[in-house]
């Protein structure tokens, strides 16, 4: 096995489109480092795709949306590239079977590479050139976007490959740099919402995904908040509780998703001689009870939701509470790729809101009111998903600080838990 090259997070230059561009694009590549060839092709669950792919079709982004339709005379780095490295853009014409991504073996990743560079030295000399229209300017803004959406599927697609190999090996050793967990978790408290109208939405000022507009006013219940994510102690109680075998905790769903799958813990956690381990991105390791519950369904949230005598939060409940918060925690830049246990609190907001674990909300992914998707065949890029999905919020400890916000929608389908997803609870307060 080849040695390991630690990954190192880099710092987004925000301060000029280009740069913000350089960033992302060796972000991924440094993500993407500690990899060999053969780990670049793994595929190891329907909900992932190779490494591979990912640094290709991030590319393709780039090449389909901007370079091709905007750049007088551009030559495509392989024609072939547009239906192959397409994901799921049906108005742009077919593309291959998800499924079949393992199986693409040419190209090669060297050529993958090549092909990143071709379009990095294209886009650079546009951007570059400081004459860009605004338009082509937010394109590269919105594709640097869409990269690091997919730098999280790296790590998240990786993590599985490397759990479903026998000799479980190693992405990155993170936790020697890192303070370990206090000897106790943070008392759970919830923090009050008062009943009114609030603002729901993305700032027009600054970037944001389609789904996230139009902003807008909603009313909102008094409501409470619980102050920190639900820890390994907590749930290891649900399981203790025969939670998993008791139908009246479960939605009809998420009983037969139980049954179907055999669950009967988080995914990555195995029991080995009365003690529960976890995969991690840095190997195995026991569980740290203090520590967020991480890779759990929407399915086992609201089973442990209702066994706590709680509930999940509904999307706009946890923005409300978030908008007032910076989105600063335990992402991607710490360079830790694990979740984190609460530490002290400020007594006037919720802990562990931005980090961590994507946070399961009641709440079905549905388009605000006034949405339009975005025009022509990125308008295939949120809003067609708007149907048996769940939203997800707060981002985790493999987003990019740049990246999440308190207006950014997640949504995954209610069995997914593959992703860093975690739980909070809320209540009505009564
Ligand atoms: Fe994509």
């Amino acid at each position: 096995m080849t040695s390991l090259k630690p990954v190192v997070p880099v710092e987004l230059d925000t301060e000029s489109p280009a740069g913000q561009y350089a960033a992302v694009r060796k972000q991924t590549e440094d993500l993407a480092a500690p990899l060999t060839a053969e780990d670049a092709m793994v595929q190891s669950c329907a909900d992932a795709s190779p490494t591979k792919w990912h640094l290709a079709h991030t590319s393709w982004f780039f090449e389909t949306f901007i370079l091709a339709p905007h750049l007088h005379g551009y030559r495509p780095f392989d024609h072939r590239f547009q239906s192959l490295f397409n994901s799921y853009y049906n108005s742009l014409g077919p593309q291959p079977d998800k499924a079949l991504r393992n199986t693409f073996s040419r190209p090669t990743l060297d050529e993958v590479i090549a092909y990143r560079h071709h379009i990095d030295e294209h886009i650079e000399d546009m951007l570059g050139a400081g004459d860009a229209p605004d338009t082509l300017v937010k394109l590269v803004e919105m594709g640097a976007n869409h990269e690091q959406q997919h730098q999280e599927l790296i790590v998240t697609d990786i993590k599985h490959a490397f759990w479903t190999n026998p000799l479980r090996p190693i992405y990155q050793n993170s936790f020697s740099t890192v303070a370990g967990s206090p000897s106790s978790a943070i008392p759970q408290r919830q923090h009050n919402y008062d009943e009114g109208m609030h603002e729901i939405g993305a700032d027009p000022g600054k970037f944001y995904f389609d789904n996230e507009a139009p902003r807008h006013k909603t009313f909102g219940a008094a409501f409470r908040l619980a102050t920190r994510l639900v820890t390994c102690a907590e749930y290891l109680s649900f399981m203790e509780d025969k939670g998993y075998s008791r139908p009246e905790l479960w939605l009809s769903d998420g009983w037969k998703a139980v049954q179907a799958h055999g669950w009967n813990a988080p995914l990555y956690w195995e029991k080995h001689s009365d003690e529960w381990w976890q995969f991690t991105c840095s190997g195995m390791r026991k569980v740290d009870q203090h520590e967020p519950v991480c890779h759990v369904s929407f399915y086992e949230a609201d089973a442990f939701a209702r066994w706590a005598g709680a509930r999940l939060p509904t999307e706009f409940e946890w923005e409300i509470a978030a908008s007032r918060i910076n989105p600063e925690g335990n992402l991607l830049e710490a360079g830790r790729f694990h979740p984190r246990a609460a530490e002290a609190q400020e007594a006037n907001q919720p802990a562990q809101m931005f980090g961590d674990v994507w946070e399961w909300t009641a709440s079905a992914y549905l388009p605000y009111p006034g949405y339009k998707p975005m025009a022509g065949a990125l308008g295939e890029y949120n809003g067609k998903f708007m149907s048996n999905q769940m939203v997800l919020r707060g981002g985790s400890c493999i987003t990019p600080q740049s990246h999440i916000r308190a207006t950014y929608r997640n949504f995954f389908p209610p069995e997914t838990r593959w992703q860093f997803s975690g739980i909070r609870l809320a209540d009505d307060g009564n």
